[in-house]
């Protein structure tokens, strides 16, 4: 299809929302009927006004597009905002036309006009998306890690007095004060906006809090919190934080207990070295690495990962970009 053949426009511009809910159904397995859209769109502050940015061939057709984010970051050298891309997609029927390169460029004059200097996206090694990435001069922020424990190894011991408990409504402060807590000398992404959890809800899949986060707490106080997502071959802490090892190590010993017979799995990116150390001393198999990757290009000259890598504290083991944070 020659270029003239397609316009990019913003979400607002496409004429029918479905064509998007199809094109992420198509090549993301992402059900995102235009509800789902409009309440991301409204609930997650991170979202820019103009909110998408996609292809349209002649008929109508979405034919590729993604998501566009301003997302507040942390540095050693203070508050930086970046540009975010979320769900990158095109449609297999509109594959290898140069229609995601367009984009991207758009994306990043996009990005430049509102004075960011940077664009950052989530993805996997996996994926042949990580070819058109590193063409576009996009580089490793960090990698995605995570920690394991199977049944037949050692239970965490239990600690007395700690107690784990469900979580209600009411605990939505004591989450996110905990969380701010928890984070406050590390980098990355960690400024969250206050209605954390309605904001994030399709983070990864649809959230259910009633369900699956569980409270730490010391008498009165909350020491921690663990999302797990589990059924009976595993268990997966999306995000697990806490303000001490004793709070830590008694989430981990909970969904041990609750499901005997899986592998807990616990996704290591929204942690810095203290926690992946409280999880070494609880008997878990960590760093391991997965094939999860975080990707930053500079928008000014050529990207220097090393240099992006230090301004984040990467390799002093500081950073995070917790599951929910990411793009
Ligand atoms: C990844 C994706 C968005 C690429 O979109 P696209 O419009 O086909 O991309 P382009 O045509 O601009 O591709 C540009 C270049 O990227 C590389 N590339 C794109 N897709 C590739 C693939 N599947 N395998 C290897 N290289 C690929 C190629 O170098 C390609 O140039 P070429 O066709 O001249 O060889 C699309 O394949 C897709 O939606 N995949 C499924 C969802 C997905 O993986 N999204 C990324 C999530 S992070």
């Amino acid at each position: 299809m020659p270029l003239a053949d397609f316009r990019i426009v913003y979400f607002d511009e496409v004429d029918d929302p479905y064509q998007v809910t199809l094109l992420f159904q198509l090549s993301l397995f992402f059900p995102a009927m235009p509800n789902v859209l409009e309440e991301m769109r409204a609930n997650d502050d991170r979202y820019t006004s103009e909110f998408g940015i996609f292809a349209v061939t002649r008929d109508g057709a979405v034919a590729a597009g993604h998501l566009l984010m301003r997302i507040p970051t942390a540095t050693t050298r203070g508050r930086l905002d970046v540009g975010g891309v979320n769900a990158v997609a095109t449609r297999p029927d509109f594959a290898r036309r140069g229609f995601m390169t367009s984009i991207m460029n758009a994306t990043h004059q996009y990005f430049r006009e509102r004075g960011l200097d940077h664009s950052v996206l989530t993805t996997s090694g996996r994926l042949g998306a990580m070819v058109m990435y590193e063409r576009l001069d996009y580089a490793e922020l960090s990698r995605s890690h995570i920690a394991v424990k199977y049944p037949k190894q050692p239970r965490t011991p239990v600690p007395s007095e700690v107690l784990v408990r469900s979580f209600s409504d009411d605990d939505i402060p004591i989450v996110n004060k905990v969380y701010t807590e928890a984070v406050r000398k590390s980098y990355g992404f960690i400024h969250r906006p206050s209605d954390f959890l309605k904001a994030r809800k399709y983070a990864t899949g649809e959230m259910k809090p009633k369900e699956n986060l569980r409270i730490a707490q010391r008498g009165d106080t909350a020491m921690g919190y663990a999302y797990w997502d589990s059924n009976p071959r595993i268990s997966e802490a999306y995000e697990i934080i806490a303000l001490d090892s004793q709070s830590f190590q008694a989430l981990l010993a909970d969904a041990e207990q609750r499901n005997p017979g899986a592998g807990i799995f616990v996704w290591c990116d929204g942690l810095t070295s203290l926690e992946i150390g409280w999880l070494r001393d609880a008997g878990y198999q960590v760093p391991i690495e997965t094939y999860g990757i975080a990707l930053v290009k500079s928008l000014k000259g050529k990207t220097d990962s090393r240099k992006l890598k230090s301004l984040y504290g990467v390799e002093l083991g500081k950073f995070r970009l917790g599951l929910w944070d990411g793009t």
